[in-house]
């Protein structure tokens, strides 16, 4: 356990993939016990690959940590499978609405609860704790989620990390393909559970707009280097961010104004 109150930190990332493409150059971030961080960045910028990093997963995609380091409260992920980070309470949603579509919505939530050894009893319980934060997924829950829609399914792949009773949930891109008001939806669901379960999130976003509105704060890639963090409120108020990630004119990335 750490004595301060950072329940991630990542120093220095630098990730390469088969030995040769270099996807991050030099990533530091922190993110404290009950905070809603974001991840901002364009396509490409090094989202996923430093998300996956800190499951540990890089390994499964060819890819390797070259230099710094990521701990999860206080213990070096890379010492961790990525299985004993789930158990520690590090659990990912990973981009694209990864659920089997070939089982029933509410199969899929409960296969998510399979790896802490769980009662009966207290699958339950979990259960209809995720039907009231997903009302959608109750009145589906007889359904094959291959029959559901895109923003269902992205709540069963939230719902089903849920049933792994994270500590830290870290997300890649849920907003993707989804219409607007289903994104709000969902990110309303992540804002409650932040505020009443003191759930920490970890968010990686193309979605700037949205991913202010709802985090605490927020860390820029661009081309696998965090340029910028801040407040959501401070990086909502700069010119430069305003101009190239919330759209508002044409503009150079950040990194261009800072360097
Ligand atoms: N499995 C892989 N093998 C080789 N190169 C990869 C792999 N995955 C990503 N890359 C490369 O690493 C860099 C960072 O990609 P990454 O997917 O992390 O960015 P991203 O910010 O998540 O982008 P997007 O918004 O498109 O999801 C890119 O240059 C990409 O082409
Ligand atoms: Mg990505």
């Amino acid at each position: 356990m750490t004595k301060d109150n950072k329940l991630l930190t990542v120093e220095g990332l630098q990730a390469t993939y088969n030995h040769a493409i270099t996807a991050l150059h030099g990533v530091t971030l922190s993110l404290e016990r009950g905070e809603i961080l974001a991840i901002l960045g364009a396509n490409g910028a090094g989202k996923t690959t430093m998300l996956k990093a800190v499951s540990n997963l890089l390994s499964a995609e060819r890819g390797q940590v070259l230099a710094g380091h990521v701990q999860f409260d206080g213990r070096d992920v890379t010492r961790e499978t990525p299985a004993s980070l789930v158990r520690l309470g590090l659990v990912q949603v990973l981009e694209g609405r990864h659920c089997f579509k070939t089982l029933t919505v509410e199969e899929n939530l409960v296969s998510g609860g399979l790896g802490r050894s769980a009662t009966r009893a207290e699958i339950a319980v979990d259960l209809e704790k995720i039907y009231t934060h997903f009302p959608r997924l109750k009145e589906k829950r007889r359904v094959l989620s291959g029959l559901t829609s895109g923003g269902e399914q992205q709540m069963t792949a939230i719902g089903r990390a849920l049933m792994s009773r994270p500590r830290l949930l870290v997300l890649d891109e849920p907003s993707m393909g989804l219409a607007p008001l289903v994104v709000q939806d969902i990110f309303r669901t992540l804002e409650r559970l932040n505020r009443d379960e003191g759930l920490s999130i970890l968010v990686a976003e193309q979605n700037s707009a949205v991913a202010l509105t709802y985090a605490n704060r927020a860390v820029i890639l661009e081309n696998g280097v965090s340029v910028l963090s801040g407040t959501a409120a401070e990086l909502k108020s700069r010119d430069d961010v305003r101009a190239f990630y919330l759209g508002q004119k044409p503009a150079a990335p950040v990194a261009a104004h800072i360097h």
